[in-house]
Parts: C-alpha cells; sequence; structure tokens
C-alpha cells in the first residue's frame, strides 16, 4: 500500500512502487483503479485528453534480420510473399493520412541496410513532404520512420530528409533476455547505440518493449520503465508478446491471454506515471489479445494510435503475430473502426496536428 501513497503524492514511482504496481493481481480491481485513475489524471495534466492517429504504412516486409519471436523474421519461409511497396503508393498513402487529417504517419518495414533501400527511404519521405504541405500542415505531415539499426551517418540522412521522429524498440533492457530472443549477431549495445544515435542526429525517439516474453519478470519490466526514464525517450509503444507459429520461439508458448493483457495495461498505466509527458501508444497487438484492447490501452493512460493504412494486399504477409487485427479491413473501414472505439472511451483524436511529445520540447 506504500506505493499508493507516492502515486497521490505526484512523486515519480520508485523501482519499487513500480514493482508493487505491476505486481497486483488481475482480482483486486479497487487497485487497478486506483492506479489507472492516477495514470488517467496524470496523462490528462500532462499530455491532455485527445488522442492522436498515426497512420503506419507497412511498406515492405523484406527484413535481413532474424529475431526468434517475429513473424517477418528472415528465416520465415512461409510468409506469403516478400514485397516491397512502389515508392508513389507509399507516398500516396501518407498523403492519404494528411488528407484525412492524421498529423502524422510512420513509415514502417524490415530491416535493410544497403544503400539502394536507405535511398529509397529518402526519396520516399522528401516527396512526402513536398507533397503535404497545406493551410493546415504548413510544415507538411510529420513522418515517423521505423526501418531498425542504421548507422549515424544514415539517421543523420533520414533526419535531413525530413523526418523527424523514429520508432525502434529495445524490445527488453535486460541484456540476458535480450540475447535470449534474438540470434547471437544481433547485439543488445548496437541497439543501444542505435537509440543514442537516434537522439544524436536529432530525432524525437521512440522505443518500447514486449510484454510478456517467456523468462521476463516483474522486476525486468519495472528495469525497462527505468530504463525509458534514463535514455529518455519521447515515445513509447509497448505491446503483449504473442507466439507466431513460424518462429522458434513459438514452442515456448506465451502468457495466458487475460494476465497478459492485465499486465500489459498495468505497464501502460506505470509507465504513464513515470514518464508523464511522453507519448504513449495504444498498440495494435493489446487488439490480438481481446477485441477492445486498444480501447483499454487508452483508459490506462495511452494517448496514441496506429490505425493501419498499409494496402489490403499485402497486410496478411506482415503478420508478426499471431492474431493480428485489421487484416481484411480497408483504410476507411479501419479508421471508422477506430474513430468508434476512441469515441466509445469519451475521447476525441487530435486532428491537423502533429502532437509531438512535449516531453521532447521541455528538454530542448
Ligand atoms: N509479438 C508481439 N510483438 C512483436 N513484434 C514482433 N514480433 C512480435 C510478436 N511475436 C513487435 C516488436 C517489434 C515491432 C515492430 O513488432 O516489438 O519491435
Ligand atoms: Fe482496424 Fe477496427 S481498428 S478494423
Amino acid at each position: 500500500e506504500e506505493y499508493i501513497h507516492t502515486l497521490r503524492h505526484g512523486a515519480i514511482p520508485s523501482e519499487k512502487a513500480l514493482r508493487a504496481i505491476l505486481s497486483i493481481p488481475y482480482r483486486e480491481k479497487a487497485l487497478v483503479d486506483q492506479v489507472r485513475y492516477r495514470a488517467m489524471e496524470v496523462m490528462e495534466r500532462e499530455v491532455g485528453n485527445l488522442v492522436y492517429y498515426r497512420g503506419i504504412v507497412e511498406f515492405s516486409n523484406i527484413c535481413t534480420q532474424n529475431c526468434r519471436y517475429c513473424g517477418i523474421r528472415r528465416s520465415n519461409t512461409h510468409v506469403s510473399s516478400r514485397y516491397l511497396l512502389d515508392e508513389e503508393e507509399i507516398v500516396e498513402s501518407a498523403l492519404w493520412c494528411a488528407e484525412r487529417g492524421y498529423g502524422s504517419v510512420v513509415l514502417q518495414s524490415g530491416e535493410r541496410r544497403d544503400e539502394a533501400f536507405i535511398e529509397l527511404v529518402e526519396r520516399i519521405v522528401k516527396t512526402i513532404k513536398e507533397r503535404s504541405r497545406s493551410t493546415e500542415l504548413p510544415d507538411g505531415v510529420g513522418i515517423t520512420l521505423s526501418v531498425g539499426e542504421q548507422t549515424l551517418e544514415t539517421y543523420r540522412r533520414f533526419y535531413n530528409a525530413g523526418a523527424h521522429r523514429y520508432l525502434l524498440r529495445i524490445e527488453t533492457s535486460n541484456p540476458e533476455l535480450f540475447s535470449a530472443i534474438h540470434p547471437p549477431e544481433q547485439r543488445f549495445e548496437t541497439r543501444l547505440q542505435a537509440l543514442h544515435d537516434l537522439r544524436k542526429a536529432g530525432f524525437q525517439v521512440g522505443t518500447g518493449v514486449m510484454i510478456g516474453i517467456p523468462g521476463q519478470s516483474i522486476d525486468m519490466l519495472a528495469r525497462d520503465i527505468l530504463f525509458f526514464r534514463e535514455i529518455d525517450v519521447d515515445m513509447i509503444g509497448m505491446g503483449p508478446y504473442i507466439t507466431h507459429p513460424d518462429t522458434p520461439m513459438a514452442v515456448q508458448g506465451m502468457m495466458e491471454k487475460e494476465a497478459l493483457l492485465h499486465l500489459s495495461l498495468l505497464m501502460i498505466a506505470a509507465t504513464r506515471l513515470a514518464l508523464p509527458d511522453a507519448n504513449i501508444a495504444a498498440t495494435t497487438a493489446l487488439q490480438a489479445l481481446v477485441p477492445d484492447g486498444r480501447e483499454r490501452g487508452l483508459r490506462f493512460g495511452a494517448n496514441v494510435t496506429m490505425p493501419n493504412i498499409t494496402p489490403l494486399r499485402v497486410r496478411e504477409a506482415y503478420r508478426l503475430y499471431e492474431n493480428k487485427p485489421c487484416m481484411n479491413e480497408r483504410k476507411e473501414a479501419c479508421e471508422a473502426c477506430l474513430a468508434g472505439r476512441i469515441a466509445s472511451t469519451g475521447r476525441s483524436v487530435g486532428l491537423n496536428a502533429w502532437g509531438d511529445s512535449p516531453r521532447f520540447f521541455k528538454r530542448k
């Protein structure tokens, strides 16, 4: 009960308090509600009540990496097809978002570091920037990249092209667990360096972890939150770990759904309390557990969500985990559906604004 005291006084929770929050049993509804209310209070005070859209275009599933949990890992030969969308189609998808008033788009793909890929990303970013300027968005639509570990030089090129945010999850801040879920050539230190390089290049940096990884403890999750504070991130996206049958980690199974959702929601609330002014996403993976997963995330302190605007014909090929939602809904349907979901939480969508995290500007 000691941690409830720290919550009331608006202090940043200690490691011990974070552990206590994350350990609240599912049955303790009153305690869960206290944490949830507090997280919502902090959210409203620090980042407001609006929910921001980040339209996500999953523009390629070609990947040189081999993460042991991920459905599009290099060694998965069961992926229906490996694709790279046309430049024009990627640009059009982003412009659709801008027209619809989304302040920002996320361009995500598998990881590649070849020059052709880097140049392609640069060109796309420049074109989207040029073509999305309007009275509502005089500087064009906000562009977030999520294309994995790159060199500092590459990050600088992306930034100069006009991208200003970047998502790169640490997946877990525990080096041993990181090693257990990645092949030996994918190193924790390299990931950490990449996060520092992104900051150096000027990006607003987003990171995050998967929740419920086999071998992950409550202590590790509490330390993940402290890690977010240490590297002082602007944005956080976390979601439940969900097995994909064609991956090596599938044999280890996953947490039971109800417990996993509960833990994921507590992680969101605890992260909100620890980083009050960060942008926190209600991620798609929450919706793979229960149909209203994302709404639940929004009710525990998240303020961002990502409508899927990947062209329908390639969505199946970008299946990172089992049960991924929105596989068959056109972008218009997905948008309408999400709008209803957000309205059901009593909140409105923040339109025609980048919706940057206040945390970034306070640091500057
Ligand atoms: N379950 C949940 N999340 C996953 N990701 C990849 N595979 C899985 C999975 N099996 C997440 C990783 C990655 C993001 C793009 O998708 O955290 O950073
Ligand atoms: Fe995509 Fe409901 S959010 S279909």
